[in-house]
């Protein structure tokens, strides 16, 4: 069965809930009866109820940016599972490389998360991607291979259609916000590698529903290229999902 393609807006540290409610009543009839991909939003977690709110009665899935690995307690700052839940999100992205890299989450900070999204019922996109470094050095098949297995670990244990929802968006951190985005083909290939390796833990029925998305300056322009490949299963997009027209235009390749 094909996998169904996500395409997702990540909207970082942006937007009023004034300019987030704006943004869907002119984003909604852009994408009025597009049913072939399904379509998400991440917010920053004080935008999340008015954009519930305003996405009410479509088929556009909320999500947190973020979620804290304990279910509650005393930790300043964070947003928590059941926080999101309650006023609607459905979705979470994990391990966003902006994470990684300015507030030091590890894979061992993933897997925890993973496992709490998992457990409450939340869609989780896992982001794994290598730095400009890493792949110059040739390392990006086995900085992958370590972000799935650190960033998976003990979810084989859990029950198939639970692991089934799991997304994974493949972003690579040179191409973030740089507008240099990567081929088709490189992205392909790093699809491959994390789809092997998904294999080796799940078996091949599940690395084959699992979908994979790109991430990394995915743009009206180059979107078809990038989403008429059959292993990439979607985008995570930036900066280019905080315009209507240039998100509604990606959704629509
Ligand atoms: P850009 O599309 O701005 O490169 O950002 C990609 C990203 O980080 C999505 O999560």
């Amino acid at each position: 069965m094909p996998r169904r393609k996500l395409i997702a807006a990540n909207w970082k540290m942006y937007k009023t809930p004034a300019e987030a409610r704006t943004f869907v009543d002119a984003f909604l009839p852009l994408v009025a009866g597009h049913t072939r991909d399904e379509i998400a939003l991440f917010p920053s977690p004080v935008l999340l109820p008015a954009v519930v709110e305003a996405l009410r009665g479509s088929q556009i899935a909320v999500g947190a940016q973020n979620i804290h690995f304990a279910e509650e307690g005393a930790y300043t700052g964070e947003t928590s599972v059941w926080q999101v839940r309650a006023v609607g999100g459905t979705h979470t992205l994990i391990g966003h490389s902006e994470r990684r890299q300015y507030f030091a989450e590890t894979d061992e900070i993933v897997n925890k998360k993973l496992h709490t999204a998992l457990k409450h019922g939340l869609v989780p996109v896992v982001c794994i991607g290598e730095v400009l470094g890493e792949r110059e050095a040739g390392k990006t098949e086995s900085v992958l291979r370590r972000q799935v297995t650190g960033g998976f670990a003990g979810v084989t244990g859990l029950a198939a259609e639970v692991v089934a929802s799991i997304v994974i968006a493949y972003e690579p951190v040179w191409a973030i916000g740089t507008g240099r985005t990567a081929t088709p083909q490189i992205a392909v290939d790093a699809h491959k590698i994390v789809r092997a390796e998904v294999a080796k833990l799940f078996g091949d029925a599940v690395a084959a529903g699992m979908r994979i998305l790109y991430g990394g300056s995915v743009k009206p322009d180059n979107a078809t290229a990038l989403m008429s490949q059959d292993e990439i299963d979607g985008a995570l997009v930036g900066g280019a999902s905080l315009k209507p027209d240039s998100f509604a235009a990606i959704v629509k390749y």
